[in-house]
């Protein structure tokens, strides 16, 4: 059950990858919604990080759901081996991704019994998204340039929601990742985001579970 309507999903980004199961039962037990997965490629971010193979392993150590932020070009090649190991919502980058393909990749993640999400980087007008908000399960609004976790917030990122909010139909999750911490999850929250993600603030946290239920409060 999601607790005051709001998705919590730490990154796993800031965790230990030496100790993954550890780390994502940690997180569990404090009461987290979703697991959050960073997949980077190096092309589309300057980072690389993860892939299908970890998505896989992550599937046999955790019931909740897993949270997959494709930070990739080509997404369109991956989605499957990614529902198939594992992941319960896919997110694209809208950036990643020709316009006219948008929608037929939506019903493709869909077609896999998946969440389908997309997200806009911090330069994207939220306008360009509106065609698609009837077809969405998720909208990420990267609050940080994506690639790096610890980052500062944006707060003129999240302030798109407040304009998408209104166009957006009511089930359709708004989800923000980048620079969450107790403070900016109030910002957020208020615009109308109800997804959070949270890396260094939950992972560097001396007391995981009170930092979840400040995300949360
Ligand atoms: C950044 C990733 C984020 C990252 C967030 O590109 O998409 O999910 O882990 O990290 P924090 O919460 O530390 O900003
Ligand atoms: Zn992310």
């Amino acid at each position: 059950m999601i607790k005051n309507n709001v998705i919590v999903s730490p990154s796993i980004l800031s965790a230990d990858f030496a100790n993954l199961e550890k780390e994502i039962c940690k997180v569990e037990q404090a009461g987290a919604d979703w697991i959050h997965v960073d997949v980077m490629d190096g092309h589309f971010v300057p980072n690389i990080t993860i892939g299908i193979p970890v998505v896989k392993s992550l599937r046999k150590v955790t019931q909740l759901p897993l949270d997959v932020h494709l930070m990739i070009e080509n997404p369109e090649k991956y989605v499957k081996d990614f529902a198939d190991a594992g992941a319960d919502i896919i997110t694209f980058h809208y950036e990643a991704v020709d316009i006219e393909n948008i929608k037929s990749l939506i019903d493709v993640i869909k077609s896999f019994g998946v969440k389908a999400g997309m997200s806009i980087k911090p330069k994207t007008h939220p306008d360009k998204v509106l065609p698609f908000l009837n077809d969405l399960d998720l909208l990420l609004v990267m609050t940080v340039e994506p690639g790096f976790g610890g980052q500062k917030f944006m707060e003129d990122c999240a302030e798109k929601i407040k304009f998408l909010k209104p166009c957006s139909p009511e089930n359709l999750i708004i989800q923000v990742d980048g620079g969450i911490n107790d403070t900016t999850a109030k910002i957020c929250k208020e615009y109308g985001a109800n997804s959070l993600v949270a890396g260094n603030y939950i992972y560097k946290s001396d007391d995981i579970k009170k930092a979840i239920e400040l995300l949360r409060a």
